[in-house]
């Protein structure tokens, strides 16, 4: 029987697992609240939603006679859309909205990891009252992250002692209005992700990415949803050793123990100091811009992981291509702060993926060369209109270059750049450039010897 999955969401995490899916045996379905231009051109059908509403999901997902879904943003997830597919008899991969609080609610996160001893929490507090919120800021000794409990795009955290001071971090808790507030310690050291599979009990693990959330180059600047993320060819990343990324399975196994029932992609954020990983903070779905550096150079076929879950049957062991992957997004000018929205974009799938491949081969002295793959577009919240395709306010569009080492990847993903255009929006063109691996790589190393 061919499969007929609906895909939820449109950014370029979801333009990854289209792709994904597009290279397996199954009919797509995508739905979202923008028209993905590159999630459009290889799903047979592409549903415009006006909100994360699941009334409309498990409608089309009907209409579609969809016998999966794969919901990729954690609005949906919040929204309850696995529990309505359930519902109306149509298997998710993706976390009911009960379990998705793992993400959704920070308190929670925090108590689940105290209540049931799992590794690398840090000492928190939890506030809805500002004014003892603000007490606690003064009280504490070291600096501390200011976290909102609920949603807010990556964008909510204020660090002390690095983005913010504490006099600051006061008025941030007293004038927003964001209700509750998880006060934690700060960690220090150098962020990583690691994405597994999860259904029944079992894990799948991904190797390491290290995404970039600050806006500007040099870490500089507000919390964005991330700019752009490498991976390395073999599961670990230049500044950490192999048995650190293994704490860091352990810790996302424990925690799949510890929870009841758990399906989907579990994602844990890790800060890795010199006595290990902490967590940061855990997702219920792909990271995003993780996911593009992830699914291409999973080898395994994307479709038989889903039907594997949803068919009660174990989960295949993964491969893994022994690549490096360096992703950049573009976004609009003024991102994350004060985004320009409705500026057209002209960049081409296809041509950047026609244009590395004819580089390579220049580069290897005209030589033939088997290049497809190095370098992929990801097209993200932008909206394809009649005329045009045009930006939101949030992220454009990624390129992702793949290569034997991370320079490499970096290479290609630049060149990959270059053709895209990018015309009116930003790019971190620091992520990936040997500089900054160097500079992570250090940091871990002076942390090691203090
Ligand atoms: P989150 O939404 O929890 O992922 O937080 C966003 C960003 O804030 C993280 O990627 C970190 O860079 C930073 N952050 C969150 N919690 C902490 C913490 N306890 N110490 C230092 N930085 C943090
Ligand atoms: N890359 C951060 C996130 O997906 O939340």
């Amino acid at each position: 029987m061919t499969e007929t999955v609906l895909l939820v969401g449109g950014g370029g995490r979801e333009h990854a697992i289209a792709r994904a899916l597009a290279a397996s045996d199954c009919d797509l379905y995508a739905c979202a609240s923008n028209r993905n231009p590159g999630i459009a051109r290889v799903a047979e059908g592409f549903e415009a939603l006006d909100s994360t509403d699941t009334g409309p999901v498990v409608e089309y997902a009907e209409a579609v006679d969809a016998t999966l879904a794969v919901v990729g943003p954690e609005s949906y997830l919040a929204a309850g859309v696995v529990d309505a597919l359930d519902d109306a008899g149509v298997y998710a991969f993706g976390p009911k909205r009960a379990e998705a609080r793992i993400e959704t609610d920070k308190r929670f996160q925090r108590e689940f990891m105290a209540e049931h001893d799992i590794p690398g929490c840090p000492d928190f507090a939890t506030f809805t009252d500002p004014e003892a919120a603000a007490a606690y800021i003064d009280e504490s000794n070291g600096d501390l992250a200011v976290k909102p409990t609920g949603l807010t795009g990556g964008k909510g955290v204020r660090v002390t002692g690095d983005q913010v001071t504490k006099a600051e971090a006061k008025g941030y808790v007293r004038e927003s209005d964001y209700g509750e507030f998880v006060l934690e310690e700060r960690l220090v050291g150098e962020e990583f992700t690691v994405q597994a599979f999860v259904a029944d009990g079992e894990v799948r693990v991904t190797p390491a990415v290290q995404d970039h959330k600050r806006a500007y180059e040099g870490d500089e600047g507000p919390n964005t949803g991330g700019m752009g993320s490498y991976s390395d060819a073999v599961a670990h990343l230049p500044f950490m050793t192999e048995s650190e990324y293994e704490d860091a399975v352990d810790v996302i196994e424990a925690t799949v123990d510890a929870l009841d029932g758990y399906r989907g992609v579990l994602y844990g954020q890790f800060m890795l100091d010199a006595d290990g990983p902490k967590v940061v903070e855990f997702n219920a779905r792909f990271g995003d811009p993780e996911a593009m550096n992830t699914l291409p150079v999973l080898e395994t076929d994307f479709l038989d992981v889903l039907t594997a879950a949803r068919d009660g049957e174990a989960l295949p062991e993964l491969a893994f291509a022994e690549r490096a992957t360096v992703c950049k997004y573009a976004v609009p000018e003024g991102y994350p702060t004060d985004p320009k929205s409705g500026a057209k974009v002209k960049v081409d799938e296809q041509s950047v993926a026609r244009t590395v491949e004819s580089a390579t081969d220049e580069s290897s002295g005209g030589e033939p060369r088997d290049s497809a793959g190095d370098a992929l577009l990801s097209y993200a919240s932008v909206d394809e209109r009649e005329d045009g395709i045009y930006t939101t306010t949030s992220r454009s569009f990624a390129v992702v270059g793949l290569g034997d080492t991370i320079a490499e990847a970096e290479t290609v993903a630049e060149r990959a750049l270059a053709v895209a255009g990018e015309e009116g929006l930003r790019i971190r063109h620091d992520i990936g450039k040997a500089d900054l691996v160097q500079q992570r790589i250090d940091h871990l190393n002076d942390l090691r010897s203090a």
